[in-house]
């Protein structure tokens, strides 16, 4: 008899097997058999990702009241809208890993989940809803892009779909920066204001240097990771450089210079003191994100028992027409 893909039988020989599907670039999928620390990495990784994608609806839903104008206002819902598809469509992929979305969901109100540092700072004017679009967006397509590839199938396929979601999101945003950056003074300056304040946090997205990220080589070589940290980094400040240029915004890093040699715009230091502080829990929005999230989930939770009510009604019924 066959064993069963996922019997410990033989470990090495299913291990040997794994190896060789990453080594050939194939996909694993859910069935396959896969080591335990794969598995693991692969759930962490996806629910941050998860967790990211609702409480990043906060900064942004914040404005929603007060856009300047019925497009905006759209624009901004329909964006906000498309951050919550993508937290459930990755919460989906993480249970083709075994893990039930409720216990993670569970990890995120009890504060024990991380979620991006990004979304811990707060959103002081409507700039901030260009800027976080331009800048914010901008720098998880950097990172979805190549998580596009990942070797683990659900999460690859869901970011292909994902990524085309968030280029409209980088389009909206620039779209509004540049509005701004050729409208009055204060427009200008309220931008320039922003991009002032989100510039290095976007640049920490990308999670610690290369040298202080202890993940990075196992991930890397199970291709769940196709780039590092400092490489995606790069990439976004190359990207980005010349978009800020365009509009006539400056880039708040006195360092900030191209390099003819690397042919890479060379920046400063970033502050990972800050950065650390952030993760740790002491952003200067930490407790307000996580207090909006259980608030509303504690006001969610008749929707939920009357769905379930509801399902358990219908299922019934179904029974007792078939009976
Ligand atoms: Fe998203
Ligand atoms: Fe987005």
């Amino acid at each position: 008899m066959e064993p069963t893909p996922n019997a410990p039988a033989d470990e090495t020989a299913l291990n040997a097997a794994f190896e060789a599907k990453i080594a050939a670039g194939d996909s694993i999928e859910p069935k396959d058999w896969m080591p335990e620390r794969y598995r693991k990495q692969l759930t962490r990784m996806m629910s941050q990702h998860a967790h990211s994608e609702i409480v990043g609806m906060l900064p942004e839903g914040n404005w929603i009241t007060r856009a300047p104008s019925l497009r905006r206002k759209m624009s901004l819902i329909a964006k906000v809208q498309d951050e919550a598809g993508h937290g459930l469509y990755i919460y989906c992929g993480t249970e083709t890993l075994g893990v039930d979305r409720f216990d993670l969901y569970n990890q995120l109100l009890d504060g024990s989940a991380k979620y991006s540092s990004i979304f811990n700072y707060p959103t002081l004017s409507w700039a901030d809803m260009g800027v976080i679009g331009w800048l914010v967006d901008g720098a998880a397509i950097v990172n979805q892009t190549v998580l596009a590839k990942t070797s683990y199938g659900p999460y690859a396929r869901a970011m292909v779909r994902i990524c085309k979601e968030e280029n409209f999101h980088k389009r909206q945003g620039y779209e509004i920066c540049a509005t701004l950056a050729a409208g009055t003074p204060a427009q200008r300056e309220m931008l320039q204001d922003a991009v002032n304040r989100f510039w290095w946090p976007a640049l920490m997205m990308f999670g610690p240097s290369d040298k202080d990220s202890p993940n990075s080589a196992e991930l890397l070589r199970w291709r769940v990771k196709r780039k590092t940290n400092d490489e995606l980094r790069q990439r976004f400040v190359n990207l980005t450089v010349p978009q800020a240029q365009a509009i006539g915004i400056t880039l708040p890093d006195p360092d900030l210079r191209y390099n003819e040699a690397t042919k890479n715009w060379d920046f400063g230091e970033i502050d990972w003191a800050e950065f650390f502080e952030v993760i740790k829990g002491n952003g200067p929005c930490n407790k307000e994100r996580l207090a909006a999230r259980n608030k509303a989930h504690d006001d969610g939770r008749w929707v939920r028992e009357a769905a379930t009510a509801y399902a358990e009604k219908q299922a019934k019924k179904r029974q007792t027409e078939a009976a």
